[in-house]
């Protein structure tokens, strides 16, 4: 069979190369990588859920461009100052951390429809906001937890988020021994879930096509992850430029929800499985 080079797809006629010569948008080779893999993975960060009305960290509107006293948002998001300073941790948290009323944007949704069309696509996500199930994707690896996840540091009993954000307590309480409620989200000084890295390096690995998207790549161990690809597609969709760009097949620069909006899901799905399987 004949590739399209540089995307490495393949064509099956001359006359499909042509058509590829002739409308080569970026939209159109990305589906035909979809269509091109049996494992999907989709890695993401918080550009992601940006058009979900949620800020970022690193644009220039995110969350980082503000000050917050003599306090950057590192030192406030970290596991000492959490231990030592409960109370400004929270109100910075409730702030600025929870979006109650957030709901699954452009990029969610069509993720969703994918896995529903029957693509084999595993989320592998930076974020904290619960959007990805909200869609109803089912194959999310949360690298840095959830917000929807709370538990009493003392006697385990878990919470809600509503909970932990209406509680009237500074400092959210548990109801059954007074304890400190802490969220289920991996702070600065803290070490990411060993199940979940080994899940997400393993999807990753074992996948077809990577997509990167809405990251700065820049917070690690999560961003190392993606060196683990050995698949055939690479993409990356992330509205400012990167270091990173030249090392994947395609990028893209434009909002991730804008640019998976243009997808039309029943033209990515239906390569036969190998017959071992
Ligand atoms: N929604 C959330 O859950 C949320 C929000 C903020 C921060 N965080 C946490 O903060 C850390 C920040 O690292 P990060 O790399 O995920 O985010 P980041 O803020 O460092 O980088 C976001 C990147 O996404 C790009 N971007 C913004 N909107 C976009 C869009 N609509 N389409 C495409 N690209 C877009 C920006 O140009 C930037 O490069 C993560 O670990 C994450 O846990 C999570
Ligand atoms: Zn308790």
């Amino acid at each position: 069979m004949e590739l399209y080079e540089p995307y490495g797809i393949p064509v099956a006629s001359k006359a499909e190369k042509e058509s590829f010569d002739r409308a080569n948008t970026k939209a159109m080779i990305f589906t035909r990588m979809l269509k091109d893999s049996e494992k999907v993975v989709f890695f993401g960060g918080a550009g992601v859920s940006t058009e979900s009305g949620i800020p970022d960290f690193r644009s220039a509107t995110g969350v980082y461009s503000q000050k917050y006293g003599n306090r950057s948002p590192e030192q406030i998001v970290s596991r000492s100052f959490f231990d030592s300073f409960p109370r400004e941790f929270y109100s910075f948290y409730r702030e600025k951390m929870l979006f109650l009323d957030a709901k699954p944007n452009a990029a969610h949704l069509k993720l969703a429809e994918l896995e529903k069309a029957g693509k084999d696509i595993t989320i592998v996500t930076q974020n904290i906001d619960g959007l990805h199930q909200k869609a109803g994707s089912s194959k999310v690896i949360e690298l840095h937890g959830s917000v929807m996840r709370n538990r009493c540091m003392k006697c385990g009993q878990e919470y809600n988020v509503n909970f932990v954000a209406n509680d009237r307590n500074p400092v959210p309480e548990c109801s059954l021994c007074g304890g400190k409620i802490k969220p289920d989200v991996v702070l600065y000084e803290e070490s990411l879930d060993e199940k979940n890295i080994e899940a997400a390096v393993t999807a990753i690995s074992e996948c077809d096509m990577l997509i990167v998207a809405g990251t700065s790549l820049v917070v690690y161990p999560a961003a190392g992850f993606i060196r683990y690809f050995r698949g055939a597609h690479s993409v990356i969709i992330n509205l400012s430029q990167s270091g990173h760009d030249q090392f994947m097949d395609l990028a893209v620069h434009e909002k991730v929800g804008e640019f998976l909006s243009q997808i039309d899901v029943s033209e990515c799905v239906g390569k036969k499985k190998k017959s071992a399987e």
